[in-house]
């Protein structure tokens, strides 16, 4: 029966497929058309874990989520620095979900620790199967994240995995759009296997983007069942209500994961979070402050026009005033630097804002520029890649982004960018919004 259905989805993908081959090929001949979908079987016993992930959760611990078949399996993790030496052990919990005629595994999930800094664990799942590995980030600059957005599961994903591991980076942002299991739901187990090599050894944070709401009117109207359930990110930490927005630190690094997809308008439960959360970051500890978020606000693409707009005007003066450094947004299929910017016009206060929406999805690129091009946005290009931000020390961090060039990857552009809780001038305004902020509370 599922390798029935299995079937099924994949002769509707190769028609889908095929038909967005023609179309993009109709556009323009020289740019990387799609590719194939992977579907990634399940290969080992029930009771195994499967679709192994990391995230981050406060300073010093680690969950590890994983699924399993059998329902008996219980949710602990054994760990320790030694190989196949685990002296260490933590209980965690398990959930599961329905989705028409799809039931999902057992999806569990433990948090580890406290763990040291930059430091490898081992670890095994539930009791059994193979042993995995991971490395803990740094305390302190330097750290480097690897983003990359819209990822789907295609060739062009992992020819775009395999550039990620081949250097050395310590956590994964990921900015909305991860299986393309568009209600799918074997997709998304077989995305969580795709991964599994990369996201078990480096924490993967993301944050939802349009393929991952999967309502249907009346029965699932909330949507965001199996994301919520498969990618539990550290959202009570803190203090946010929704897996749908959150944030975390890392290294001196404040990351602010929001949420497109639900409501941001000033009277929302995530705008009175994103502002209780920006006032409450101290830039001597954390001097960087990047958002990450689906739909871009600023895009010169033709795909999905103004769509960002909404959550631009709700939200962009929060981020302004907290002087937030770089804005990452998924979304468009296509990779766009702009300069620094506040309310649609350059502002050497502003976030730079970058679209990374070039994963490898089997929608295809997103190919079409507008024109002329706007003098806001410094280098844009409709090419599959990813991209790296290496914070180097408090004032100073390095921006490349990586074009997936078949078998290896070539750096086409690449920035420093120096905090903006350094500049004395931005800073300025900054100081005076903080205590602003005092004075409201007072
Ligand atoms: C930070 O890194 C930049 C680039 O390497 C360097 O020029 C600068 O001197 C460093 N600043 C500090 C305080 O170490
Ligand atoms: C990109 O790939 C082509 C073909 O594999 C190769 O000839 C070319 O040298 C590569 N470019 C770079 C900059 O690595
Ligand atoms: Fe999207």
């Amino acid at each position: 029966m599922e390798k029935f259905i299995q079937r099924v989805i994949s002769i509707f993908i190769t028609i889908f497929l095929f038909l967005h081959l023609l179309q993009a090929k109709h556009y323009d001949i020289d740019r990387q058309p799609p590719r194939k979908l992977i579907f990634t079987p399940h290969k080992r016993s029930d009771s195994d874990p499967q679709q192994v992930h990391i995230s981050l959760v406060g300073k010093d611990h680690m969950r590890v989520s994983w699924i399993t078949e059998a329902k008996h399996v219980s949710s602990n993790v054994e760990y320790g620095k030694v190989p196949g030496k685990y002296n260490a052990k933590a209980t965690g919990e398990h959930t599961s979900y329905h989705y028409f005629l799809y039931s999902s595994g057992m999806i569990h999930h433990v948090t580890i620790g406290p763990l040291e800094p930059s430091t490898t664990y081992f670890y095994r799942c539930g009791g059994s199967g193979p042993e995995f590995s991971f490395k803990t980030p740094p305390p302190q600059f330097p750290i480097e994240f690897a983003v990359v957005g819209d990822l789907g599961q295609t060739e062009w994903t992992s020819s775009t995995l395999s550039h990620v591991e081949s250097r050395d980076y310590d956590v994964l942002l990921l900015p909305g759009d991860l299986s393309y299991a568009d209600t799918q739901q074997p997709l998304w187990d077989s995305f969580g296997r795709l991964v599994e090599p990369y996201a078990s050894q480096r924490p993967w944070m993301v944050t939802e983007g349009n393929h991952e709401i999967e309502t249907f009117p009346i029965i699932y109207p909330h949507g965001f069942k199996a994301y919520n359930a498969r990618w539990l990110m550290p959202y009570a930490e803190s203090g946010s209500t929704s897996n749908l927005y959150y944030s975390f630190e890392v290294a001196g690094t404040h990351v602010v994961m929001l949420g497109s997809y639900t409501d941001f308008d000033a009277d929302s439960d995530q705008y009175r979070w994103l502002e209780a959360d920006l006032a409450k970051v101290d830039r001597n500890k954390t001097p960087w402050i990047v958002v990450l978020l689906h739909a871009p606000w600023y895009n010169t693409n033709t795909a999905h026009q103004g769509e960002g707009e909404d959550m631009r005007k709700a939200m962009e003066e929060l981020l302004y005033k907290a002087r937030v450094d770089v804005v990452f947004a998924g979304h468009v299929h296509a990779y766009e630097r702009f300069t620094r910017i506040f309310n649609e016009k350059a502002d050497p206060c502003g976030p730079i804002h970058v679209t990374i929406g070039d994963g490898g999805n089997r929608e295809g690129l997103a190919l079409m520029f507008k024109t002329p091009a706007s003098p806001l946005s410094l280098y844009r290009e409709p090419t599959f890649g990813h991209g790296r931000l290496r914070v180097v020390n408090q004032t100073h961090a390095y921006w490349s982004w990586h074009r997936n060039n078949d078998s290896n990857a070539v750096v086409a552009d690449e920035v420093w960018l120096q905090s903006l809780s350094t500049s004395k001038s931005c800073r300025a305004g900054f100081d005076h919004h903080t205590s602003s902020f005092l004075n409201d509370e007072l």
